[in-house]
């Protein structure tokens, strides 16, 4: 049985040579502390459980902590991508700019607005190829959405270059009254990984229109499931108005939400347009907040150990490929640790995360390309097209990281991991041996 473990990291590194066969590491449990049960119990002793005062005051530690004009939380990334595009009046015949290499819901909400998703594929450090989005611009493009695979913020200062070109915004036609005022490119953040990252030091949302992050069940923080919208629109937008707008479109278009309502606002309300129903709940909102309070000076400082310790230990190796996670301008949020075993083929790795598992770590992998995927190869999309993409999914291996990992769990991860890649690697060449 494990030792009931520490929730806070107490800055000691990892103690070496303490392997237990027995240990049961998972991939990436939700940070719940007493902080967080009070705050969840807070909430069921209020009497209110859906969207109250625990969603504002979530509202505004977002606003705060992306220095956004404007946060607004949904009940998923996915629906918060939905109704952004449906906010810059997206639809069938458009087109969005996204990543192969991105989760599926990227697509699916350009998909879902009925318009067409543009798939281009990626650079070395995963991001959305600027070159490839240069080439993917047509007069129907309404949209770009840029992912920050595991935490790593794209380059939004060359985005934004790009789309604010004389020629490039020529080509835009502006259609809907939100395409107008804008008169450009939207430039969306999938921020679904990305909470705490920075760019030359700032909150990376600063860099992008809308920012768009996800508080499902594995993200840095989390409301179980939800999502939060924060925008950083041109001054010519109004951003309070945005988002009494915003909060309206995530409520049917309701103009007097339950809590009002049930505060003595009176029973009157009226609908105002075609909204979707999208809000978070508070008991879900306390969940995010009693985290949120602890992640700049804990939570995110303990990931980033962890993959200090994780390079540090696997440095020395000649397979491993680095994450990108800290540059001069880009800091990653430490989402994921996504190893890169050098040379290796995707059944190789395969048996390495088979190896791993066995010993009762949890690993992932971190994407499957969207081209790979029945969907999309049933749309005509061709993984060949997409040789980076593929690349970086082939000998990619998402190992643990987060706050709760003890020093000890973090160096049987290590162990084990080295031995697994060595014995697959040695097999390699025995087998290439006898192929002589
Ligand atoms: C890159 C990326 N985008 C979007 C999403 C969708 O987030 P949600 O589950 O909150 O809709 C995820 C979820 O894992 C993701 O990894």
């Amino acid at each position: 049985m494990l030792k009931k473990q520490s929730l806070f990291w107490n800055g000691s590194l990892p103690e070496t040579n303490s392997i237990k066969p027995d240990m049961k590491i998972s991939f990436a449990p939700p940070y719940i502390d007493q902080a967080v049960i009070n705050e969840v119990m807070d909430t069921l002793n209020s009497g209110w459980i859906t969207t109250g005062p625990k969603v504002a005051a979530l509202e505004q530690q977002m606003k705060q902590l992306t220095a956004s004009d404007a946060a607004v939380c949904v009940n998923s990334w996915t629906s918060g991508a939905i109704l952004m595009l449906k906010w810059f009046g997206i639809k069938e015949g458009d087109e969005v700019i996204i990543p192969a290499y991105t989760y599926c819901a990227t697509a699916l909400s350009v998909m879902h607005c009925g318009a067409t998703p543009v798939i281009v594929d990626v650079d070395d450090d995963c991001c959305i190829s600027t070159e490839a989005v240069i080439k993917a611009i047509t007069p129907k493009t309404k949209a770009i959405i840029a992912v920050d695979i595991a935490g790593w913020p794209c380059n939004y200062e060359e985005l934004k270059a790009i789309i604010n070109k004389p020629e490039i915004k020529k080509l835009f036609v502006a259609e809907s009254p939100k395409q107008k005022i804008l008169g450009r490119i939207l430039l969306i953040a999938d921020a679904a990984h990305s909470i705490g990252a920075t760019i030359n030091e700032l909150p990376a949302a600063k860099y992008s229109d809308v920012s768009i992050f996800s508080f499902h069940a594995v993200k840095n923080i989390t409301t179980a499931e939800g999502g939060c919208i924060c925008i950083n629109l041109p001054a010519r937008f109004n951003s309070a108005e945005e988002y009494r707008y915003l909060k309206l479109y995530t409520l049917n278009g309701q103009t007097k939400d339950a809590f009002t309502k049930s505060n003595g606002g009176g029973w009157k309300y009226d609908i105002l347009f075609m909204g979707l129903k999208i809000n978070m709940p508070d008991i879900c909102a306390a969940i995010g907040l009693g985290q949120l309070r602890n992640y700049e000076a804990s939570l995110l400082p303990m990931r980033k150990h962890v993959a200090s310790v994780y390079c540090d230990r696997f440095k020395s190796m000649d397979w491993f490929v680095e994450p990108p996670l800290k540059n001069e301008q880009r800091e990653s949020s430490y989402h994921l640790f996504a190893l890169r075993v050098k040379g290796i083929s995707e059944t190789q790795r395969d048996q390495i995360i088979e190896s791993i598992m066995a010993e009762g770590i949890m690993a992932n992998v971190h994407f499957t390309p969207l081209p790979m995927l029945t969907l999309f190869k049933d749309l005509g999309y061709k993984i060949a097209q997409y040789p980076s993409a593929y690349a970086l999914y082939a000998n990619e291996i998402s190992l643990p990281i987060y706050p709760q990992l003890t020093g000890e769990q973090i160096d049987f991860i290590i162990t084990t991991v080295i031995n697994s890649v060595n014995t697959v690697l040695d097999e390699c060449k025995e087998l290439a041996k006898v192929e002589l």
